[in-house]
């Protein structure tokens, strides 16, 4: 692909740092932070302005077990997260951040994070779906510390600050293209700044990739237009492998026909969901936790009812959520942020009507595998947990795997602050700051360029505005709440046609300062071969859990399927292999929490 004199065609600048963080939401700044708290040299590169990250969409809360409301435990939180992963999370790392989550949120508040506050003054915590005292017993925990409805708003600006204060550099709607690697090292970063055009070669000793998730990939989704899953795709392209990408997650509450997010705080405040028949029908799929289920459980039965002609509207297709009965003052105070997305997205007023909602695509459970100090592992037969010199990943472009099957809600930012802020404490003990920068292998540019210079001189057939909504609908049809053989196969079929439509892509415009055409065909470039792998992930997976339900293997089957999907993407091609699920906890404080059926 690369051309031999390509590189010639570009001003290259070069830099040299310690790390290179790519991406700032919550997870990079993190990192970012922890890595210049150490004295480390460190240059975060972002495609957006820090503070506009996805991070900033985050409403409900931050889970972690302070017991400000009521008895906690991290026992408890961790019990729960397994639960919610339907046993497919690895209990070492949940263990590791249920434990240090309590910290990372006092850490957040000592930054400036404005938490909401109890009578007495301590954060305040509200009920969130799966989380339960006493080893899933109940009755709910209130564990998730909020700042309103605007939690992940208020984080993102006190981390940016933080990361400032520490003298990290950042580089401002620059946006990466490649890693540099050199046998089976990760040496940099390649990156386009999209002000004027220039190339940069980051020379570093280790690259943090907190690029976020690839929502994007899905027609609608609460996920901003900006989470196209870009170090995923560069993960693919360095022919490492990406994990349990067939674990796709639909939040119960996205706006009917807007996909924007109505916080699952809105059910811990007291909200519930109804059917056509004015049926408050969690009470029937979940009698104890009933609108308060995990995620899984509510976006399915949701769909039950729709499929089953009990959805409100005209095509009755969707779903109500009421807040109608709460005091006026409790959506004020603790949901201002909705009261407001509410009346601009659906032209409803909270406080008198419900409001039109149906699940809709929010999280990627899957992502680059890591160890839990954030560390890329390779995933190969025989060694799966080797490291990946110089390369890291955190937040939700990482697959720690925390989270396993099903992610329960404000267990992602606790995810983010906890794994940026161990992947910071890691890169402290690996590097060696004495050390000299080695050279690049030659020619490390030119794999980036090459793809940059193909792109923008793309002449063929099929705007990336359309190859992207094919893409788009063959996910939202083929890879959705519920799956069958039939649905997988044929969406296998329809993703690898649209995958080599890239071969045939037309680019409007060829210059390199704000052309949102190559930008957008890049992040195509990054999402597809994602597309492809989740689709070939899902159908491969003969059973059911989590977020993956399997219409033609309804149950969980942990005798064949306790394991982690590992999938290479090669020139439109896919192969899947597995690693074991980690069966063993972090310390010795808490057992290996066994395989149950999961009810709620
Ligand atoms: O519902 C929410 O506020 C989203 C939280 C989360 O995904 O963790």
């Amino acid at each position: 692909m690369p051309n031999s004199n390509t590189s010639a065609a570009y001003k290259i600048i070069d830099h040299d740092y310690d790390v290179v963080v790519v991406g700032a939401g919550g997870a990079g700044l993190r990192a970012t932070m922890g890595a210049a708290e150490q004295g480390l040299k460190t240059a975060n590169i972002t495609k957006v302005f820090p503070t506009r990250s996805h991070t900033v969409a985050a409403q409900g809360g931050i889970a972690a077990s302070l017991g400000n409301m009521g008895p906690d435990h991290w026992t408890w939180h961790m019990y729960d997260t397994v639960k919610g992963s339907d046993w497919l999370g690895d209990q070492d790392a949940i263990e590791y951040m249920v434990r240090e989550a309590p910290a990372a949120v006092y850490e957040l508040e000592h930054a400036g994070v404005p938490f909401s506050r109890t009578s007495e003054g301590k954060i305040y915590q509200r009920p969130f779906g799966g989380m339960m005292q006493n080893m899933g017993e109940g009755p709910p925990a209130q564990r998730t510390c909020a700042a309103a409805d605007r939690t992940g708003h208020a984080m993102l600006h006190a981390l940016y600050q933080q990361s400032l204060k520490y003298d990290a550099d950042f580089f401002i709607e620059y946006f990466a293209l490649d890693l540099i690697m050199e046998g089976g090292e990760c040496r940099g970063v390649i990156a386009l700044c999209m002000d004027d055009g220039s190339v940069h070669r980051f020379r570093s000793q280790a690259v943090v990739l907190a690029t976020g998730g690839y929502g994007r990939t899905y027609f609608s989704a609460t996920s901003a237009h900006t989470c196209t899953g870009d170090g995923g795709g560069m993960v693919l392209r360095a022919g490492l492998p990406m994990q349990d990408m067939e674990f796709v997650q639909f939040h119960p509450t996205g706006i009917y026909g807007a996909g924007v997010l109505i916080t699952e705080g809105a059910r811990g405040e007291g909200g519930y969901l109804t059917n056509s028949e004015g049926e408050r029908f969690m009470e029937r799929y979940a009698p104890s936790a009933k609108d308060l289920a995990s995620r899984d459980v509510v976006s399915r039965s949701m769909a039950m009812e729709i499929r089953e002609g009990r959805g409100v509207g005209k095509d009755k297709d969707h779903i109500f959520l009421h807040l109608d009965h709460l005091d006026p003052k409790v959506l004020a105070e603790r949901l201002p942020g909705i009261s407001e997305t509410g009346k601009i997205f659906a032209g409803v007023d909270l406080t008198r009507q419900p409001l039109p909602v149906v699940p809709t695509v929010h999280y990627n459970m899957g992502g680059i595998p890591t160890n839990y100090h954030g560390e890329v592992v390779t995933l190969k037969d025989g060694d799966p947990d080797a490291v990946v010199p110089g390369l890291f990943a955190v937040g939700e472009a990482a697959c720690v795997s925390v989270h396993g099957a099903n992610r329960l809600g404000s267990n992602s930012l606790i995810d983010l602050v906890v794994f940026g802020r161990a992947a910071g404490h890691r890169l402290g003990e690996v590097i060696d700051r004495a050390a000299k920068h080695r050279p690049l292998p030659k020619g490390s540019e030119e794999m980036a360029l090459g793809r940059l210079d193909r792109y923008r001189h793309a002449k063929g057939g099929s705007p990336t505005a359309e190859v992207r909504l094919a893409m788009q609908k063959t996910m939202q049809a083929d890879c959705a709440v519920f799956r069958t053989e039939k649905t997988l196969a044929e969406g296998m079929a329809r993703i690898d046609q649209i995958y080599q439509r890239l071969d045939d892509i037309d680019v409007t415009d060829r210059s390199l300062i704000w052309n949102t055409d190559l930008i957008e065909t890049l992040e195509l470039d990054n999402m597809l071969p994602q597309a492809v792998v989740t689709m070939h992930s899902a159908a491969n997976r003969k059973e059911s859990r989590g977020a993956h339900m399997h219409e033609d293997y309804p149950d969980r089957d942990d005798k064949n399927w306790m394991k982690h999907t590992a999938a290479w993407f090669d020139k439109g091609k896919v192969s899947i292999d597995y690693r074991p699920v980690h069966d063993y906890t972090l310390t010795d404080d808490i057992a290996y929490i066994k395989p149950k059926a999961r009810v709620y």
